[in-house]
């Protein structure tokens, strides 16, 4: 490190700005959050947070620095801090149920060298374009099914929660091997493990406070146990192609894995696999209204499919942040960082960072180039994106062909949330068939 490059000051963030991207409720709101995020990519494009109920965090909002830290896994590590921004109750509360340790679910995303890359491994392979492709048959019939069941609907309804919530969701719960009929429980404790602070979301029975956060994804997380214990015992016998047969009879050194591992990996893929995709299929519909010419365009050549899913993806960036920590002092644009400091990567802010995106707010399904950071990067770089393109891309094969308008009929609602928001609601008029 050249200490003479070093800034002097250490920017600090304004309180009003550092509580909007903190707060869940910004991120329901466009004209909020966003103006948030370009202060400071304008004025303090790698600042330090300090609030009361938070650890000190970075807030790392330029795609440039977003790209370096997910790329330098050896620095920026995933399993020191929690990699989900909580409040520093929260983070205690955790710490007191998994025996001192900060880990609130065994999964990728939580860990960091060797045993990620264990257990990434188990999966990397069946998650890749080539094999994912072989279940290409089996999710159009799923996409055909669910458009069939939307044009039924007669011309009104409310896209998200009679349509795009529960696609992707059958998509993922069949090729993990859920049986149809538990695809409601899924959808619920998913959204009660995600949304635990918005107030239509949010688990019942759970008592609202600083910690109410962490108390909900462990009671969910133990309700998420129970179902899952059954499952893989029966697929440990009579096991079938899907993932939870790979991953109840997979061997780490001869040994099955342990079953908050293997059990904490069904929860990470059955959660992490529908609500962003729907978020990002339905932000994409809510562009495609807002922006009819490109509605036109998308009408007028479907060659332009896998574009316009890349922009819903980017325009929408369903996962708001992952957070790393530094694992020894180093310099980021001009700052030292300390050993054991938090950072926060915004994606959504790297995603409109005018830098790399030309009008970075406009919904433009032809964009070029469109290298976004909604999947992040790096060693942790999204499991299943190539699965959630693909659901994305044939759903709309078969969507838009049919649908020949699409308006709204109300004003879209947005997920309070920090870690996963999109549309909650979207009422909408449209005609096809
Ligand atoms: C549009 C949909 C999706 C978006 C926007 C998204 C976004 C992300 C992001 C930002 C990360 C963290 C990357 C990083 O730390 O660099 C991630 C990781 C992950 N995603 Fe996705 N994801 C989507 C769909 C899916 C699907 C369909 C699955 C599985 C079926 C999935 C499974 C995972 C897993 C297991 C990880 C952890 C990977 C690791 O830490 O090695 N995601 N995703």
């Amino acid at each position: 490190m050249n200490s003479e490059t070093l800034k002097s000051v250490e920017p600090v963030v304004p309180e009003d700005i550092a509580r909007i991207v903190v707060s869940g409720k910004s991120y329901a709101h466009d004209d909020v959050i966003y103006p948030a995020f370009k202060w400071l990519r304008g004025n303090m494009p790698l600042g330090k947070a300090y609030l009361d109920e938070y650890d000190p965090i970075w807030l790392v909002t330029k795609y440039d620095d977003v790209m370096e830290i997910s790329r330098d896994a050896d620095t920026y590590k995933n399993g020191i801090h929690n990699v989900l921004l909580q409040t520093r109750e929260s983070d205690e509360f955790t710490r007191k149920m998994m025996n001192g340790k900060i880990r609130s679910l065994n999964s990728l995303a939580f860990m960091d060298a060797h045993e990620h890359k264990t257990y990434r491994d188990i999966t990397a392979k069946w998650f890749m374009p080539n094999l994912i492709k072989r279940y290409e048959q089996r999710i159009r019939e799923i996409a055909k099914e669910s458009v069939d069941e939307f044009f039924a609907l007669g011309g009104e309804c409310d896209f998200v929660k009679d349509f795009a919530l529960y696609y992707p969701l059958r998509v993922i719960m069949d090729l993990i091997g859920i049986p149809r009929e538990d695809e409601a429980i899924m959808l619920k404790l998913t959204q009660e493990l995600f949304a635990g602070e918005d107030p239509d979301e949010r688990r019942e029975g759970v008592d609202l406070g600083p910690d109410a956060v962490a108390r909900a994804w462990h009671a969910t997380m133990m309700e998420f146990y129970d179902y899952f214990r059954g499952l893989s015992a029966e697929r440990q016998k009579n096991p079938k192609d899907d993932l939870i047969s790979l991953i109840a009879n997979h061997r780490v050194d001869g040994e099955r894995i342990d079953e908050a591992h293997e059990f904490d990996y069904y929860i990470a893929v059955a959660t992490a696999g529908h609500d962003t995709t729907s978020t990002a299929a339905s932000g994409g519909v809510l562009g495609l209204i807002q922006y009819p010419e490109q509605f036109d365009l998308l009408k007028s050549d479907i060659g332009l499919v896998d574009k316009f899913v890349t922009e819903s993806i980017r325009w929408t960036t369903p996962i708001k942040h992952f957070m790393r920590t530094a694992s020894r002092d180093v310099e980021l644009r001009g700052q030292l960082i300390h050993k054991n400091d938090r950072l926060m990567l915004c994606y959504p802010s790297a995603n409109r960072d005018p830098d790399r995106f030309t009008d970075p707010d406009a919904f433009v399904i032809d964009r070029r180039p469109n290298q976004h950071l909604a999947f992040g990067n790096g060693l942790h770089m999204c499991l299943g994106q190539h699965l959630a393109r693909l659901d994305m891309r044939i759903l709309f094969q078969e969507l838009i062909p049919r649908l020949n308008s699409i308006e709204l009929t109300g004003t879209p609602k947005f997920i309070e949330a920090t870690f996963t928001s999109g549309l909650k609601t979207m009422p909408v008029r449209y005609t096809g068939g």
